[in-house]
């Protein structure tokens, strides 16, 4: 059984920063000690990995991918075996994807074309979500199922009436259906129907650029949205999980309802914390870039979300990692922004935006990786096996340099995408070397994975409930 040793580094948890070697063998953490202590020098070792003056971070785990998502008539431009790379070089090794039930189809058709595409291809872990697109007796029926196979979370929609939409009695059943077989409802939460009428009004009128996708996609109507979602979660005593979150009123939502002590969780994702509507309103169609939902909101929104995720009103960061090259895909929507596909790029960056928030002292080095890594894992039924440095927990492991100099660009990045949501961007930070169950998959920033490395995980059920 190949044994590994990481020497002298400074082991970061979401509970404690210690100096500590890190013994592994085959694909799991055996265990830890001091740094030059007796015991850790006794280790013998097929491999050594320096770690001197470098972080030993478990690896990221990313809950909210889209790779190869179909979406206004075109495709996410990351495949499963382009977007898990592009991952593996950012130091996520796990990632949860959504996998689609189609309008009129069973969930297991949508779930076993999702194995389809990820199987063989990923070079980093993977599980699944499941996008309830017809909420209907049969699809209720499959959801238990699919809980007893490792499909434990459930992503509704109040956006996109037509598309993925569901209505305020489908989500209610579908939450009492959660309540019931331990399933956690991931919610949308946009009043899609609102937003529908200020879509149309804003193309009749001429208003057709990218910053009018901000523009109808107001905050009162995530908020609205967020805080009908609770009251739903709470008819139905279910707990709710809110995706991508990026105004500060339905922070102001979560947190009500949190301090009313419900199982209510959010997610925000590094686009609302970096990027604003500046970025939306950039000339020439550019800001089709920047297209995604909940949209890009206005720099001030920033604030609140950096204080939830301090005061733990957020939990999480995710990607929410959707790209549309700007070429051919983002352009589908010039002369009306209603027409471009919504999603933005991420999945590379995740870890060193945040650690980029560390140096920044909008958090601390625990805390990133609590809501990085610790907390997504624990969230969707995969801790202590993803998410920590424990004995144990899988071999997902990741030398971090925190003094390298970076620039984000898509001359150097590794997603399937024509441009780069950070062009330019500056971060203190870097990946050295990555492993997954053992394997490098990252070495000294040359990428030794390959793809069919990473495996299908089925996960337990939320770790906050029971
Ligand atoms: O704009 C986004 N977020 N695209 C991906 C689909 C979703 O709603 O998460
Ligand atoms: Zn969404
Ligand atoms: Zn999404």
């Amino acid at each position: 059984m190949p044994r590994t040793v990481i020497r002298g580094g400074l082991v970061i948890t979401a509970a404690e920063e210690t100096h500590a070697d890190v013994l592994i063998e085959d694909e799991k953490i055996v265990a830890l000690a001091a740094s030059d202590s007796e015991c850790a020098r006794g280790w013998s070792a097929d491999r050594i990995i320096d770690a001197t003056g470098k972080y030993v971070i478990p690896g990221g785990v990313d809950p909210h991918t889209h790779m190869e998502m179909p979406f206004g008539g075109t495709f996410a431009a990351d495949t499963f075996e382009t977007g898990t790379r592009a991952a593996a070089w950012g130091g996520t090794t796990t990632i949860v994807d959504f996998a689609i039930q189609t309008k009129g189809h069973a969930l297991r058709e949508g779930l076993d074309a999702w194995h389809l595409k990820a199987g063989g291809n990923c070079a980093i872990d993977y599980g699944f979500h499941m996008i309830l697109s017809d909420v209907d007796q049969g699809s209720l029926k499959e959801m238990d199922l699919l809980v007893e196979e490792g499909v434990t979370s459930f992503k509704l929609f109040m956006a996109y009436p037509g598309v993925f939409y569901s209505d305020d009695g489908q989500i209610l059943r579908a939450m009492q259906r959660g309540a019931h077989n331990g399933g956690l409802i991931m919610m949308h939460a946009e009043n899609g129907i609102a937003i529908d009428v200020l879509v149309e009004q804003a193309l009749a009128e001429g208003r057709t650029d990218p910053r009018y996708h901000g523009e109808v996609r107001k905050a009162l109507l995530e908020s609205e949205a967020t805080h009908r979602a609770i009251q739903l979660a709470r008819v139905a005593g279910a707990p709710l999980y809110v995706v991508h979150v990026s105004a500060e009123e339905a922070v102001a939502e979560l947190t009500q309802a949190r301090d009313k002590g419900l199982p209510v969780f959010g997610e925000t994702c590094p686009q609302y914390l970096f990027l604003s509507t500046d970025n939306l309103a950039e000339p020439d169609f550019e800001g089709a870039k920047y297209v995604c939902s909940t949209p890009l909101r206005p720099r001030e929104h920033q604030a609140a979300l950096w204080r939830g995720l301090r005061t733990n009103d957020l939990q999480v960061v995710s990607t929410d990692h959707c790209p549309f090259c700007f070429s051919g895909q983002k352009e589908l929507g010039r002369g009306d922004f209603s027409k471009i596909p919504n999603g933005m790029p991420g999945v590379e960056h995740r870890m060193d935006l945040l650690h980029q928030a560390v140096v920044d002292g909008h958090i601390s080095r625990r805390r990133w990786i609590e809501i990085a890594c610790a907390t997504p894992a624990r969230m969707f039924g995969l801790y202590p096996k993803k998410g920590t440095i424990a004995p144990g927990a899988d071999a997902d492991v990741v030398i971090y340099d925190p003094g390298a100099e970076q620039t984000l660009s898509v001359e150097t990045h590794h997603m399937n995408v024509d441009y780069s949501a950070y062009e330019g961007k500056q971060i203190t930070g870097q990946v050295r070397t990555v492993l997954s169950r053992g394997t490098t998959v990252i070495d000294q920033r040359e990428y030794t994975g390959r793809a069919g490395h990473g495996r299908y995980v089925p996960r337990a059920t939320c770790q906050y409930l029971s």
